[in-house]
């Protein structure tokens, strides 16, 4: 038997998850929805259920890491002759579901790389929103950068785990910081910046709403990339001996680190501008850059920008590519290349109808929705959640108190504070917290 990849070292494996958690979620979603649900308090009430989610995180890395196996694999490892596979299959289905609208944004990256790049953009927010509306509704072009994008991706998971994945998110996340230290630190000696911080920091509680309660929990589960097998992939090529509480925290602390350097970068050019925070998806591809053109060196500020949002969109993507790899590779014995080149043709047909009912097959519906939002919702509002509920339900009911304390623990090499507390969390609060928002989020119950 071939030995497994794995990664080659501790920091190896924080850049990894941490550039899985790291992306579109932290640099166009979070900004936004901050934006629309009033800042401070909503990102209070993120915070909490980023400490909520954590235990979540744990519980996916003594799955992978344990079994050392992929996301389906891991579950007949642990739980032999069960149903409890069907997270794999489950995952497996979330990573293609999230893949096929993923990679349409990350390709809309690349489109504003070069119009940055070129200088397109105008102090015009008319013209800007209609140039946003005029290419993502267009068939051809979004489609070529959306098989860029996938492609980029693909060449990266081909290379494997240590010559691939961990090889470019070493050099990657640590210039993908740089870069959104040197915007934030640009949007903050904007005059009229303060308005901005003070949006961020200053929490108005009359703010927080059942509706902001809903939408900062279910962004902290995908920006944390939880409930969808990709933490537990990761931990899979994870050592022994290395410190996964460590590393949960580590990846989670990064997540809201960018998260709120990503907001740093946005807000206080937005109030800099006069321009309102609630803007909605918009933000990033219409406001922001509207702001650059005002800019000295605006396109260069621009370009480093949208190299970043591309960059960050990349590193989770890889992720999304893996737990399909994984499983493909393990589960049906396909080579690399090859589990690689198929994920690459099913998502270029899936991606290609997400991009194309922004516009041409836009009256193509199914259950009330064109493919770009489907995929979007069906990924968010249910597969996440369910998955996620699954996952905290089986670490917490059927492995062994015993076993996820040895696997947190790395075999009692390190200690593992609060156990009590983090098992609590996994056997009862998780769980019905996310029963609820999963409810609610089908609509099935009204909360508040
Ligand atoms: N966490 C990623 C982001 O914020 C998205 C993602 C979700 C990646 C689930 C992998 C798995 O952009």
């Amino acid at each position: 038997m071939t030995t497994r990849d794995s990664f080659s070292s501790q920091f190896g494996v924080l850049v990894a998850v941490a550039g899985s958690a790291v992306g579109l979620g932290n640099f166009w979603r979070f900004p936004y929805m901050v934006g629309t649900y009033g800042g401070a308090a909503f990102i209070l009430v993120y915070l909490l259920f980023v400490a909520l989610l954590l235990p979540i995180m744990y519980s996916e890395f003594v799955i992978g890491r344990r079994s050392q196996s992929n996301a389906y694999g891991a579950f007949k490892a642990l739980a032999p002759g069960t149903q409890w596979k069907g997270i794999g299959t489950l995952s497996v289905v979330a990573s293609f579901a999230i893949l096929s609208f993923y990679c349409v944004v990350g390709g809309w990256t690349i489109e504003y790389i070069v119009q940055a790049v070129t200088g397109k953009f105008s102090a015009n927010s008319a013209s800007l929103e209609q140039t946003f509306e005029n290419f993502t509704t267009s068939s051809f072009r979004p489609i070529l950068w959306h098989l860029l994008f996938v492609g980029s991706c693909s060449v990266i998971v081909v290379a494997g785990i240590k010559n691939g994945i961990e090889k470019y998110t070493k050099v990657l996340m640590p210039v993908l910081l740089l870069m959104i230290i040197f915007l934030a630190i640009r949007s903050l000696f904007l005059p009229g910046a303060s308005k901005g911080v003070a949006f961020l920091f200053n929490p108005d509680f009359s703010k927080i709403t059942g509706e902001s309660l809903l939408a900062a929990m279910g962004q902290a589960f995908f920006s944390l990339s939880l409930g969808m097998g990709c933490i537990v992939t990761y931990a899979s090529y994870v050592k022994k001996e290395d410190n996964i509480m460590k590393l949960g925290l580590g990846s989670g602390m990064a997540d809201l680190g960018f998260a709120l350097l990503a907001s740093l970068a946005i807000m206080p050019a937005v109030f800099a501008f006069g321009i309102s925070p609630a803007e909605g998806p918009g933000l990033v591809f219409i406001i922001l850059p509207r702001i650059f053109s005002q800019l000295p060196f605006g396109s260069l500020f621009a370009s480093v920008f949208f190299v970043s949002l591309f960059i960050a969109a990349v590193t989770s993507g890889i992720s999304l590519i893996e737990v399909i790899t994984a499983y493909a590779t393990e589960e049906l014995k396909l080579s690399r290349k090859s589990s690689v080149i198929i994920t690459f043709v099913i998502v270029a047909i899936f991606g290609s109808l997400s991009s194309l009912s922004q516009g041409v097959l836009k009256d193509f519906t199914l259950f009330g929705k064109g493919f770009f939002d489907m995929f979007d919702y069906l990924s968010s509002n249910i597969l996440l959640p369910l998955g996620g509920l699954l996952i905290v339900i089986f670490t917490g009911w059927v492995l062994k108190k015993g076993v996820v304390k040895d696997e947190l623990s790395s075999g009692g090499r390190y200690n593992v504070p609060i156990f009590g507390v983090i098992m609590f969390v996994i056997k009862y609060i998780a769980p019905i917290a996310i029963t609820l928002i999963f409810l609610s989020s089908l609509g099935l119950l009204k909360i508040f």
